[in-house]
């Protein structure tokens, strides 16, 4: 490779990780309503929304609602958090299958924790971001809850929160 090909090669990989998405983790860490829950969220902004990745264990089998909450508190069992993060004023829904319009932007839905306590999940969110943008989630809490969110108003009926984490950005 002739110098100058080489100088550019390397501008672009001295670039790329800011080029890159801007990514956050949020350690879920049991309340006192299920201390063995342990897990974590990673999410990073892409082109396409923001990709949600995660595990946890020590969890009841079944369905238990996921949410994104306003603040970025996991004292008082969770309930530091706040309610759904709903920056468009609308009513309570499943934003992965309804959008913005229809729920509030932290209606995750619901966690599906198998026979062994686990569970495990990948999507990608349109609409939301970390830092940029209209909706930034950076700072606020994802909150795993004690039982299935049934869509209902004005929260989905989905009981205690048995787990919490701040969502906190980690690097570019
Ligand atoms: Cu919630
Ligand atoms: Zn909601």
């Amino acid at each position: 490779m002739r110098p100058t090909t080489v100088l550019i090669a390397l501008a672009f990989l001295a670039h790329a990780p800011y080029a890159l998405a801007e990514t956050a983790k949020a350690a879920l860490r049991g309340t006192s309503l299920q201390p063995g829950l342990q897990g974590e969220v990673t999410l990073t902004d892409t082109e396409s929304g923001l990709l949600i990745q995660g595990s946890l264990s020590g969890a009841p089998a079944g369905l238990h609602g996921f949410h994104i909450h306003e603040f970025g508190l996991c004292d008082d069992n969770g309930n530091a958090a706040g309610s759904h993060f709903n920056p468009k004023g609308t009513t309570h829904g499943n934003v992965i299958a309804d959008g913005q319009e229809k729920a509030h932007a932290g209606d995750l839905g619901n966690l599906t924790v198998r026979e062994d306590g686990t569970a495990t999940w990948l999507y990608t969110l349109p609409g939301l971001s970390l830092a940029k943008g209209p909706n930034p989630i950076a700072g606020r809490a994802v909150i795993v809850h004690e039982k299935p969110d049934d869509f209902g108003q004005p929260t989905g009926n989905a009981g205690g929160r048995i787990g919490c984490g701040a969502i906190l950005v980690s690097g570019r």
